[in-house]
């Protein structure tokens, strides 16, 4: 997937299309997802971008459900059950489990990649490796130019 991802990024780093090839990318490598994709910082709140999936809640107000809350620690947020998180937006009642990775621009927060199952305890740390290298990659190579 990584290898995969980097010649994604490679090929066309502009955000719009990277980010639509990886959530489908992510959705095709890995097994029981129900919805990838990114939600992107816009005017102070985060707005839905490139996925795959059901349509989604399109815009999610700071520190709400489990976006918000990745935003806010700035860090990775793996939650196993996500009945068991105060706050969880459900936009498909298809999940059980999410992981939420920020990605940054110039230090600062600037979209997520948020992932769901409907599986309960989907996500593993080595799943968490995997991914946060493939944001870190994004971060490298992603071009944020408007058109
Ligand atoms: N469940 C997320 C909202 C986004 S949807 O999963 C696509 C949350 O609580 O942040």
């Amino acid at each position: 997937m990584l290898e995969q991802g980097k010649g994604i990024l490679e090929e066309e780093p502009w955000y719009v299309s990277a980010m639509s090839n990886l959530s489908s990318l992510i959705m095709a490598a890995l097994p029981d997802l129900n919805w990838a994709g990114f939600y992107l910082m816009r005017k102070d709140r985060l707005t839905v971008g490139p996925f795959q999936g059901k349509p989604a809640c399109i815009h999610i107000a700071p520190g709400k459900g489990v976006c918000g809350a990745a935003v806010a620690r700035d860090e990775t947020v793996v939650v196993p059950d996500v009945h068991q998180f105060p706050g969880h937006i459900a936009c498909d009642s298809a999940s059980e489990s999410e992981i939420v990775i920020p990605i940054h621009a110039n230090g600062q927060v600037a979209a997520v990649l948020d992932i769901d199952s409907p599986v309960k305890n989907r996500f593993s740390p080595e799943d968490r490796e995997k991914l946060e290298a493939l944001v870190r990659l994004m971060e490298e190579k992603i071009s944020w130019a408007e058109r």
